[in-house]
């Protein structure tokens, strides 16, 4: 048996120029998402000869990159996106940390890069969050944004995988992802491009995935909506998943349809987590492929009752009207639908410790 290597010491720096009080309170009266950051960071480092090492919580800085880093050439980066909470009765909250630690390390080997051992994962953004614990907002539909990344810092212009890695941990706190706020969203469905194909990074949560999506996201924005939707890329056929969420169909029988983990979507945590909350309330949720023939079929014919996407930034978000190439079509009264409201609540009620955690997906912070 392999024994378990020991966790990581980590050197606690607390900054000498933390934001005044006034000043984070103000910024804390308009949360966006992503403009925002907190005092510190954590950081890890790996090198192929002493693996991971000088393991930190300083203060939040700019990393000096040499231009000949290798992430700067050939992308090998990888992140992973979760949440803090602040619940009613005080406590500090992480949102099933466990499976992004676990997704980030599969993260990790699509892209050749080294493995975090889950436990040093988890100590740097618990390290994070217990410094920066006023940075967790209290209001409903806010939290601590963490974002957790590991880039590839070795000074070398060959292609092969690098030999020195920085993981970081930074934190923001957010309001809601979209402008709108709970308004259902527009979507667009991009017929030209694709963001993953069979054998490619799609389940992967890579930088790249994100560059390749964005001058489709840009062709959403131009075309008035909040986010695209992509297609797969064999048949341009099958409904895939957003540029940054997951997406459900919610049928007039009442089951619920969502793209099934065919290795080219992003294996969600919310995904998961609300097709087991559906099936807690007696829905039936069926992983399979869900074309965009049917799709406007569907909604046009009114069997389409809802839809919805969802993810740790955006939460669950109906989705109240669809645009393509040909023209665009209203998903049920273009509201957010009884289905997406009931398993938003389910879901943010356990975030929030307002509702019995039965599973356990919460993991509260010892002296926060
Ligand atoms: N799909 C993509 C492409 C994403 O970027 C995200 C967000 O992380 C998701 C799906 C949803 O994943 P999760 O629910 O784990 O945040
Ligand atoms: C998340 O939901 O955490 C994401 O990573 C989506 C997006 C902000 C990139």
């Amino acid at each position: 048996m392999q024994a378990a290597s020991p966790r990581l010491p980590f050197a606690v720096k607390p900054t000498a120029h933390p934001v005044p009080e006034a000043d984070r309170l103000k910024a804390f009266e308009a949360l966006g998402f992503g403009t925002l950051f907190s005092d510190h960071m954590a950081v890890i480092r790996w090198s192929a000869d002493k693996g991971w090492h000088s393991a930190e919580i300083t203060a939040r800085a700019p990393f000096p990159i040499d231009p000949a880093a290798s992430v700067l050439h050939y992308a090998q980066e990888i992140f992973e996106g979760m949440k803090a909470y602040r619940t009613a009765d005080g406590r500090a909250v992480l949102f099933r940390p466990q499976e992004n630690a676990r997704r980030f390390n599969e993260s990790a080997r699509r892209m050749a890069m080294p493995e975090l051992p889950e436990e040093d994962f988890l100590a740097a953004v618990e390290g994070l969050v217990k410094i920066d614990a006023r940075w967790i907002p209290q209001g409903e539909g806010s939290s601590l944004y963490l974002r957790p990344f590991m880039f590839a810092s070795e000074t070398f212009l060959g292609v092969r995988p690098s030999k020195e890695y920085i993981f970081c941990v930074i934190a923001s706190p957010v309001g809601p992802y979209f402008k709108g706020g709970a308004k259902p969203v527009k979507i667009w469905v991009s017929e030209t491009y694709t963001r993953a194909a069979a054998g490619g990074t799609g389940a992967a949560k890579c930088g790249g995935n994100y560059a390749a999506s964005l001058v489709a996201q840009a062709e959403a924005a131009a075309h008035g909506c909040d986010q695209v939707v992509f297609l797969d890329a064999a048949e341009h056929r099958w409904v895939e998943e957003l540029g940054g969420m997951n997406v459900f169909f919610v049928l007039e029988d009442g089951s619920i349809v969502t793209p099934p983990l065919s290795g080219t979507i992003l294996p969600g945590i919310t995904r998961k987590s609300l097709i087991s909350l559906a099936a807690d309330e007696g829905l039936t949720v069926r992983e399979e492929p869900y074309s965009f023939d049917r799709w406007q079929a569907d909604a046009a014919s009114g069997r389409l009752k809802e839809a919805f996407a969802c993810g740790t930034a955006a939460v669950v978000a109906g989705i109240g009207a669809v645009k393509f190439s040909g023209g665009e079509f209203r998903i049920g009264d273009g509201e957010t639908g009884p289905v997406t409201t009931r398993l938003r609540e389910a879901l943010v009620g356990i975030q929030r410790g307002q509702t019995n955690d039965r599973n356990g997906w919460l993991h509260t912070l010892s002296g926060v």
